[in-house]
């Protein structure tokens, strides 16, 4: 697979989750674990541009995709208005929230037009324990405009 652009060839056990590839194997320490079952999108990650929970994906079903973690998006205008909008506190949930919405925001054809409760129904995946959700709204919001 190529991850952050650089091609990667691995050997994997087939029961290997994509979160356990990329943290484990690559030093990928960005792709967080939260719950490790789906339910929180701690671990979001991007494959061919789309949002994906890397602890329920197997590695070996993204043979040749191409994967993006927030390692690879680095700076990101959306990290930066995260940070003017406090869109975080303890930061855990922030690399799976800055994936998530890079997707969101590549899902649309016209950003500029998401308001704030069509955001956070396309962001209810990523939870975030210390309840920052305005300020991940608001800087959502600043970089669809
Ligand atoms: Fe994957 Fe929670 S760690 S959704």
């Amino acid at each position: 697979m190529r991850v952050n652009g650089s091609d990667e060839k691995l050997d994997v056990e087939p029961w290997v989750s994509l979160a356990d590839l990329l943290r484990d194997r690559l030093g990928l320490t960005g792709v967080k674990k939260g719950c490790d079952q789906g339910a929180c999108g701690a671990c979001t990650v991007l494959a061919d541009g789309m949002r994906i929970n890397s602890c329920l994906a197997l590695a070996v079903q993204y043979a040749g995709k191409e994967i993006t973690t927030v390692e690879g998006v680095t700076p990101h205008p959306l990290q930066e208005a995260f940070v003017r909008h406090d869109g975080l506190q303890c930061g855990y949930c922030t690399p799976g929230q800055i994936c998530s919405a890079i997707g969101l925001l590549a899902e649309q054809d016209d950003p500029a037009t998401l308001d704030e409760a069509a955001i956070r129904e396309r962001m209810s995946g990523n939870l975030c324990r210390c309840g920052a959700y305005n300020g991940i709204v608001a800087a959502i919001t600043e970089v669809a405009r």
